[in-house]
């Protein structure tokens, strides 16, 4: 259910990755996403490069603000408003699904590029993806996975964060959730509309292969997100000590389990503002890649 890692003074970690255990512990009063530098040197690290990474380069992006943060709390509703309409297929941009549905034909695109401008185009019908965008996009990811703190200077010294962040805020026009959405969410959906194209080629018959199950197939969630406990208290996952980090392994937990909700920490106060419009992607762009 969870893996504990600590050495005194050095590390403190929890991983969790099964979905019961995630949604028993996501509520703790004490699990939050602030990540102040607190607790031991490599927790201390870790939560200094999320914060640095993690930014517009002027403002912090909406996954590392905290559960009481009013101000992420009323974007979150508001985002999640916007797209969840009815018939959420309208909010797609016709254009890109296209260009998509190609690639997942195996007919040539940049899925990169491409997935990013769907999902640039949720804020503005203007985005554009660019090499640049793209780039900037895996360099961001890289900067935030990483875990090597040697790293983690290099980038910071030779500016790469930095550059990355600005590229992508400008391409955003500085909005803290499109710059998420451009530069880390859409890592997810570049995993799905990969999942698309190897489905597409090795179903025997992609025509019986209902827009339902190709979600449910191809649907990843983050690798890992991160907690911090801001206090001491007990818990499911043991003992939490201020500055303790609890990740959860949603990719691992979303495919244990039938239930989609994990995926999008459905349910919870950080739940994902397009947990409705991102099947509806999967969908549309299978529905043309096999029907069109
Ligand atoms: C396959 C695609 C996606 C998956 C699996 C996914 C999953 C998630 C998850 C698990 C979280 C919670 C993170 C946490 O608790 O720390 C989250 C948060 C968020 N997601 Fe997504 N996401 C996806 C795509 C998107 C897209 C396309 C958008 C925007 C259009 C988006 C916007 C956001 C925002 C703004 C938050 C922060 C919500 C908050 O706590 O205030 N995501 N997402």
């Amino acid at each position: 259910m969870a893996r504990r890692i600590r050495i005194p003074w050095l590390i403190d970690l929890v991983s969790v990755s099964t979905p019961d255990a995630i949604r028993a512990v996501t509520p703790h009063p004490t699990l939050d996403r602030g990540l102040r530098p607190a607790g031991p040197l490599f927790n201390r690290l870790v939560a200094r490069r999320l914060r640095f990474t993690l930014s517009t380069g002027s403002k912090p992006l909406p996954t590392i603000l905290g559960r009481d943060d009013a101000d992420r709390a009323a974007a979150q509703a508001a985002l999640t408003e916007r797209l969840t309409p009815d018939e959420p297929e309208h909010l797609l941009d016709e254009e890109t699904v296209a260009a998509l549905a190609d690639f997942v034909r195996g007919k040539g695109g940049q899925v990169g590029p491409l997935t990013q401008q769907l999902v640039g185009r949720l804020f503005d019908p203007d985005y554009r993806a660019t090499v640049e965008t793209w780039a900037a996009a895996r360099q961001l990811q890289r900067a935030a996975e990483s875990n090597n703190p040697l790293m983690h200077l290099i980038r910071v010294i030779t500016g790469s964060i930095t550059r990355a962040q600005r590229t992508l805020t400008e391409a955003a026009n500085g909005d803290p959730a499109a710059v998420h959405t451009t530069g880390i969410a859409v890592h997810n959906l570049v995993d799905a509309m990969e999942g698309l194209g190897t489905l597409y080629r090795t179903a025997d018959d992609r025509t019986s292969v209902s827009t339902a199950e190709a979600i449910a197939r191809t649907l990843v969630g983050p690798r890992t997100i991160v907690r911090q406990a801001d206090g001491h208290a007990d818990s499911l996952v043991g003992p939490l000590r201020p500055g303790t980090l609890v990740t959860f392994a949603i990719r691992e937990a979303g495919q244990r389990s039938l239930d989609p909700r994990v995926t999008f920490m459905r349910g919870s106060w950080s739940e994902c503002p397009a947990h409705r419009v991102v099947p509806a992607m999967i969908a549309a762009v299978w529905s043309q890649a096999v029907w069109q």
